[in-house]
């Protein structure tokens, strides 16, 4: 910093207006004036110079009075407003990808428990994306209360139901049981694979994924070998009939495979062969279909399951915590979501919501998954993840890489140190931003964009947004119950 004195003051104090001659006050005695002399006048010795004088950046910032420069391009999708400014903060993938401000579209949202994640991804991610004609596909892993009976009893249902009904949309829902209310899909289903000639491809490395979940082990050479015979088998077979095939019939052609198998394989392979290798992976098939999955993948697909809509919400919060249902389910879809990007005419972007997503990026299923997710930039597919507890991460995962690729970080309160240290290691944050994350408000998140320096973001709904996205049904409740069932007590 620097101010400016003349030479007839003092040097030490700085000052930012000296005047030329000084008029002593009418009170003080009189003072001996130093005369000035023309020609140091000439030389410029009366000129005000500047005197360097060190302050702190903090300091300083308070000589720049009232001026702010807006934090983000207008050109974007409204977040909120920015703490310290309080100007609007916007931001949309796809833009900010061509402004190339990032390069990758994934998205990251991490926050403790009720501090404003959903929220933000229902209106930021959801909501305003629709408006702008974007296609967003959302697994619903929470379940929720979303209403009442007519005679007072809660209704229970995915978290995005209510933001879904707002929208004149029925969620695709899952229920496990033969004879559910819920929906089913066949994995083999042109739709869900694809017409192209990865179709095969893709319908064998979901039938290796659910595999290896019945198994729980990894599928041996020679049983995949009979998979992938049965496979094509099956759907051989099932052509001719005038049928799309479903799982059900691999699972017979690994049991019992037909002549049909030989077309397949080498002449020196039998159908005594091809029956050992593949007899324990049809039991433990068959066992998982009919018990783990009943209900979910053996048949033909549910007309009611369609990915042609604006919005899509597969609910999945009846499905066991548990068991191989969810991984299984969230790959299928995530195939399915691929093929339907693949076979689009023109691109239209597209949002894939999956909150609970750990088992795209972990498990059996990662591999079907991560295959897909390369496709991210190629297809306009912005994929966005939550995570309460970064530490829940367990170290050498894979979900890692995919947590550090995101290069929008939207990180909502945290409520242990740990993780907040964290977020400052995998994010490359100032680490004065740890005791920021510990106190963040809720609704309120540090928003980290590309490389660009993270900012203190309040997440803005509307009304109507603010009644949709409204998580606290529950916790509101008022309604109570007598000590005693009744007929109980006296
Ligand atoms: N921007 C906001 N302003 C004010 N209140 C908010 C805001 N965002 C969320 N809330 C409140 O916080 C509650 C919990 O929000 P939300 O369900 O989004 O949290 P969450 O982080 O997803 O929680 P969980 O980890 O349990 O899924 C909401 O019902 C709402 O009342
Ligand atoms: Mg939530």
């Amino acid at each position: 910093m620097s101010t400016t004195t003349d030479r007839t003051s003092t040097p030490t104090v700085a000052r930012t207006q000296v005047p030329r001659t000084r008029q002593a006050p009418a009170t003080s005695p009189p003072v001996r004036r130093r005369q000035r002399r023309k020609w140091l006048d000439r030389l410029g010795w009366y000129e005000l110079v500047g005197v360097a004088s060190a302050s702190t950046t903090r300091q300083v910032a308070g000589l720049f009075l009232g001026t702010s420069a807006s934090p983000t391009s207008p050109a974007g999708v409204f977040i909120g407003k920015e703490q310290f400014t309080g100007w609007p903060f916007f931001h949309d993938v796809f833009q900010a990808y061509r402004d190339k401000v990032i390069s990758s579209p994934n998205v990251l949202v991490v926050g403790d428990i009720g501090a404003g994640k959903s929220s933000f991804i229902k209106t930021w991610a959801v909501l305003r994306q629709l408006t702008l004609g974007r296609r967003v596909v959302v697994i619903d892993k929470k379940r929720q209360q979303v209403g009442t009976s007519v005679g007072g009893a809660p209704i229970a249902a995915g978290e995005y139901t209510p933001l879904a009904r707002a929208l004149g949309v029925a969620p695709i829902r899952f229920v496990l049981g033969t004879g559910s209310a819920g929906c089913r899909i066949n994995v083999l289903d042109p739709a869900i694979a694809g017409t192209k000639d990865t179709g095969g491809a893709s319908q064998l490395l979901l039938l290796r994924a659910v595999l290896g979940e019945a198994l729980g082990r990894e599928v041996r050479p020679m049983e995949g070998k009979a998979l992938r015979v049965a496979h094509k088998a099956a759907v051989s077979t099932a052509r001719q009939q005038g049928r799309v095939a479903t799982i059900v019939d691999v699972v017979a052609h690994l049991d019992d495979p037909t002549p049909t198998s030989l077309e397949f394989v080498p002449s020196r392979v039998s159908l005594q062969m091809l029956a050992e290798w593949g007899q324990e992976a049809a039991a433990e098939l068959e066992r998982m279909i009919s018990e783990d999955l009943a209900g979910l993948i053996d048949g033909p697909t549910s007309p009611e399951v369609s990915l042609t809509g604006g919005l899509t919400v597969f609910d999945i919060s009846a499905l066991p915590d548990d068991g191989p249902a969810v991984p299984i389910v969230m790959a299928i879809v995530n195939s399915w979501l691929r093929a339907v990007l693949d076979n689009q005419h023109s691109t239209v972007p597209t949002v894939f919501v999956a909150e609970e997503g750990w088992h795209l990026v972990d498990g059996t299923f990662a591999k079907v998954t991560r295959r897909n997710q390369k496709i991210a930039r190629g297809e306009a597919l912005m994929n966005v993840t939550a995570l309460q507890h970064v530490s829940d991460v367990p170290a050498g995962s894979p979900a890692i890489a995919t947590i550090q690729e995101s290069e929008t970080v939207v990180l909502f309160r945290q409520g242990k140190e740990e993780d907040a240290a964290r977020c400052v290691e995998w994010f490359n944050l100032p680490r004065s931003c740890k005791d920021t994350l510990l106190d963040l408000p809720q609704g309120t998140a540090l928003v980290k964009i590309g490389t660009k320096k993270p900012v203190i973001v309040t997440h803005v709904r509307s009304a109507w947004e603010t009644a949709i996205t409204d998580t606290d049904e529950a916790m509101h409740s008022v309604a109570t119950v007598a000590l005693h069932a009744q007929g109980q007590g006296s």
